[in-house]
């Protein structure tokens, strides 16, 4: 027998790293920007510091997208608040810190915007991560009307979260079908799952539904694809086109009128 769905109460359009390629990602400057591009839920990376503070960055090293060196979780929140994560993008965001969990909350309930947490754990930390990343989400979000969606390529880390916060929805991040995907994201109490966009097909979709899962895909920045996936009914995009996709039509893919006017930072 087919599970039933629950109720969805995210948008379907979703800004990755809160405004794709535009500002420095997973940054405030690039929330900031992504909400005055219109949108209103955003996804984000957040890991933890030598100490056990969440805070936001993709990869597990500091070099791509700030001035630091290293490993990233190895370092004090204290020497990660020094870092400038803005400069490696362009000048006008010089000085721009790494963000902690946080603040970035803030933001978002402050801004009526809902946040996809995906738990980005340094390798060797998964279940630590999904632990405390959980218990600071149920902290943060307590009372709020939506909660954040947490996800992770990582089943222990999502394993972590449920046994520390089992009422916060849960989704598997894939990246690939491998074997036993559809049990571990029922064992997991999974809401969805979210596949990079190339593999959703019919079948697919059929078969997360049968389970009762929420079907939803990164990083889709083309058209094409994206009207597709809207064809196959998928309840969530994630996109770095924030200036392009216009996150108000949820029923279809409207490039905004805005596309190519930026939208300045302190605007
Ligand atoms: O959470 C969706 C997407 O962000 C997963 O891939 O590498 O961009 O974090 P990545
Ligand atoms: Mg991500």
């Amino acid at each position: 027998m087919n599970t039933p769905l629950q109720p969805w109460p995210y948008p379907r359009w979703i800004a990755h790293r809160g405004a794709g390629k535009l500002a420095p990602e997973n940054t405030l400057a690039a929330f900031q920007l992504g909400h005055a591009h219109g949108w209103r839920m955003f996804e984000c990376d957040v890991k933890l510091s030598a100490d056990g503070l969440p805070f936001l960055l993709h990869d597990a090293t500091l070099e791509r997208t700030s001035n630091g060196q290293g490993t990233a979780g190895q370092l004090p929140w204290a020497e990660l608040a020094r870092l400038d994560a803005g400069s490696w993008l362009a000048p006008v965001y010089a000085g721009e810190p790494i963000p902690t969990l946080v603040t970035i909350a803030r933001f978002c309930l402050d801004h009526g915007s809902l946040l996809n947490i995906e738990i980005k754990p340094t390798p060797g930390t998964e279940r630590q991560t999904g632990e405390v990343v959980a218990q600071a989400a149920a902290r943060l979000w307590q009372g709020a009307s939506v909660p954040p969606l947490l996800s992770s390529f990582q089943p222990e880390s999502l394993s972590g979260a449920q046994a520390a916060a089992p009422a916060l929805p849960r989704a598997l991040l894939l990246d690939s079908l491998w074997e036993g995907w559809l049990d571990t994201a029922r064992r997991l109490n999974c809401v969805a799952v979210v596949c990079k966009y190339t593999l959703w097909d019919a079948a697919l979709v059929a078969s997360a539904r049968a389970a009762g899962l929420r079907c939803l895909c990164y990083t889709v920045n083309d058209t094409v694809a994206a009207q597709d996936l809207l064809a196959l009914g998928l309840d969530g995009l994630i996109t770095d086109r924030v200036d392009y996709f216009d996150p108000s039509q949820a029923d279809a893919v409207v490039v905004n009128a805005s596309n190519g006017r930026r939208v300045e930072r302190n605007a």
